[in-house]
């Protein structure tokens, strides 16, 4: 069987998330060499070299006539840089095919920086850098099915991934999973400090909180059942989680939390307004 054509990439930014995609993509047989990476800071560039073996440039003129040929340009600056970092970029890459990861930046400013509407954007999650993120994908009506598949084999890299029907949507994937680690995070340093309010030490709380986090999503993978049944399931009535369930249902936690993941939102598209302009 013939070997299928292998894409040559380019990566704007060299942060942390370029390094989990590029990581990823070695990891799957993509040699150095099909790899381009812009990355003005030069400890991003000695960590991306140290660490992946991949050599980055600072500056985007430097490597025009890579650009030209490339087959995907990867989009990994904050959003606030997104603009400036497109100018130099935007004259050599008009045939490639676009994926950004930039919070918030919208396809139709993105298609305005680069002369093209071959974008798909992708909301990834920090655990992307740990091969178990989960990103939230959208493409333009102009992202042929071909494309997909390669867009498909870079995001798979970091984990698992859903495509979106429409691009608003991505505000949402933002305010559940993008920022969803923190709220895992903040529950695990509540229960932290419930466990030693009550007695235990900060050590034995966290290993509690931890492996409780990690057993109850694990079970409810394997279990398929709903989180409600599972949850109706440890609270028999009288007992102690349904004290605690109680205690959070007349505090009305879960109408906070809705709204605190709204606000999570809004931001999102206050964010595309600010940066996308
Ligand atoms: N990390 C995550 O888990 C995660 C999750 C969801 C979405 N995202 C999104 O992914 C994007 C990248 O995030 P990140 O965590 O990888 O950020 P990061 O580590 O700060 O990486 C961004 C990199 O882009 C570089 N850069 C700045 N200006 C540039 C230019 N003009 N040309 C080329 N490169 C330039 C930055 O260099 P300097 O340091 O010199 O500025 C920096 O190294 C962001 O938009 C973020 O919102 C990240």
């Amino acid at each position: 069987m013939p070997e299928p054509h292998t894409p040559r990439i380019a990566c704007i930014g060299g942060g942390n998330m370029a390094s989990a995609l590029l990581g990823g993509l070695l990891q799957q047989g993509v040699s150095p060499e099909q790899l381009t990476v812009v990355e003005p800071f030069e400890a991003a560039r000695a960590a991306l070299q140290a660490r992946h073996g991949i050599h980055a440039v600072p500056d985007a003129l430097a490597v025009a006539a890579t650009l030209a040929h490339a087959d995907l340009v990867l989009w990994a600056v904050k959003p606030q840089v997104f603009r400036e970092a497109a100018a130099p970029v935007a004259p050599h890459v008009g045939a490639a095919l676009h994926l950004s990861v930039a919070a918030g930046i919208p396809t139709d400013s993105i298609a305005r920086w680069l002369g093209t509407r071959r974008i798909v954007r992708a909301m990834p999650n920090t655990p992307a850098l740990i091969g178990q993120g989960i990103s939230g994908l959208f493409a333009c009506p102009e992202v042929a099915d071909a494309d997909k598949a390669l867009i498909e084999r870079v995001m798979g890299t970091t984990g698992e991934f859903l495509w979106l029907a429409g691009e608003e949507q991505l505000d949402a994937v933002t305010a559940l999973s993008g920022s969803g680690p923190a709220y895992v995070f903040f529950f695990l340093e509540t229960m932290t400090q419930a466990g030693q309010a009550m007695g235990l030490a900060p050590d034995q709380a966290y290993r509690l909180a931890l492996a409780t986090f990690r057993g109850a999503t694990e079970l409810a993978i394997r279990s398929g059942e709903a989180p409600a049944v599972l949850r109706q399931r440890v609270t028999s009535k009288g007992g102690t989680t349904h004290a605690a369930i109680t205690c959070l249902q007349e505090a009305r936690v879960a109408e906070h939390f809705i709204t605190a993941l709204q606000a999570a939102q809004a931001r999102a598209r206050e964010l595309a307004a600010e940066f996308g302009a």
